[in-house]
């Protein structure tokens, strides 16, 4: 079953010096108990892809435009606020990048999840820090009473993370947004979040969605991948068949470009030349301008994505 459906989206910003294109006609979907992955460049439009879907860009600097937005049966573009504001609560969680924008910092850890409880679940405060503790345990912080009497600048990054999955999966959302849930951690860390989280994933089967600008991240992590590039999908595919055969120049590229595949102390390759300019994009194919495989066509029409059996999408000239 289809709980995400996004056709066409695009979302603009009103800056200064231009307007920044920042989604240039996404379409994607989330289907029941599934865990996406969107991964991209810095800059490719991953989290306003979300922020826009969940109606958290402010108008009128944002301008949201789309054929479809729909989260089960509820049209996004048409919603009154009461029923985002039940939806936001109830049905989707997000993880924001920055785990300290979740928290405020003036009230304790314990007080903040407590509250998000008790405002999604008519339970009494006992209950709801009963609740409280069992979360922060089922996110594997091992002195949950000392952390839910902690303010948020007492935590390390890596407890702050779980702490606030634990807030996100306090009101047993039917999916979870997660937006670079790692960066600001170590290596181990990160490993251990995104297990902790797909681990939860398969006790609760909620649906799941993972933006990360790193491919290696979520290669063992999610069932379906998305890439972006310059407010555009290029890619879909199931994990294995995206690793196994990319289609997409671009896939090949940020393939190639993991840590850890490239043996020895050889240097690392990277994708040559810059990411595009959301001002003034490029014609035709986004990535024309750092593609081997570019020809006159992807410098002058910009691919569609072409669906394929198996879900699998991609927009490239050069795949026939
Ligand atoms: N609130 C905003 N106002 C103006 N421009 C914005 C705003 N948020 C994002 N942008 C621009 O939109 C484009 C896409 O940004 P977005 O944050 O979605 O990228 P991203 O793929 O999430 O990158 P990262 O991996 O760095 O998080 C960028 O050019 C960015 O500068
Ligand atoms: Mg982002």
């Amino acid at each position: 079953m289809k709980i995400v459906d996004i056709k066409n989206l695009h979302v603009s910003f009103q800056h200064h010096d231009g307007i920044v294109k920042a989604v240039r006609g996404v379409s994607l979907e989330l289907f029941a108990g599934e865990s996406l992955g969107i991964v991209g460049e810095s800059g490719s439009g991953k989290s306003v892809t979300f922020l826009a879907f969940m109606q958290l860009l402010k108008k009128p600097f944002a301008t949201i435009k789309a054929d479809k937005l729909i989260l089960q049966n509820t049209d996004l573009l048409s919603v009154d606020k009461r029923t985002l504001s039940n939806i936001r609560g109830n049905v989707v969680s997000m993880i924001f990048q920055d785990p300290m924008a979740s928290f405020d910092p003036l009230f304790t850890i314990g007080h903040q999840i407590v509250e998000t409880i008790q405002i999604h679940n008519p339970i009494r405060k006992k209950a709801a820090l009963a609740k409280a503790h069992d979360l922060l345990v089922r996110v594997e912080i091992t002195n949950p009473d000392q952390v839910l009497k902690q303010y948020p600048h007492q935590l390390s990054g890596g407890m702050l993370q779980r702490a606030m999955i634990a807030m996100a999966l306090s009101c047993e959302p039917q999916i979870l947004i997660a937006d670079e849930p790692t960066t600001a951690l170590d290596v181990t860390v990160q490993a251990q979040i995104l297990q902790l989280i797909t681990d939860i994933q398969t006790e609760t089967g909620m649906s799941m969605i993972i933006i990360t600008h790193d491919l290696g991240v979520i290669a063992e992590t999610v069932d379906r991948v998305v890439v972006m590039y310059g407010g555009r999908i290029m890619e879909i595919a199931d994990t294995v068949t995206m690793f196994e055969s990319p289609l997409h120049p671009y896939t090949k590229a940020l393939i190639e470009s993991i840590p850890g595949r490239v043996a020895g102390k050889q240097k690392l390759p990277e994708i040559k030349g810059a990411s595009p300019n959301a001002l003034a994009p490029p014609s035709g194919c986004p990535f024309h301008p750092r593609c081997s495989q570019a020809d006159a066509k992807c410098v002058s029409d910009m691919p569609e994505l072409q669906t394929f059996e198996n879900k699998r999408a991609v927009a490239c000239w050069q795949v026939k």
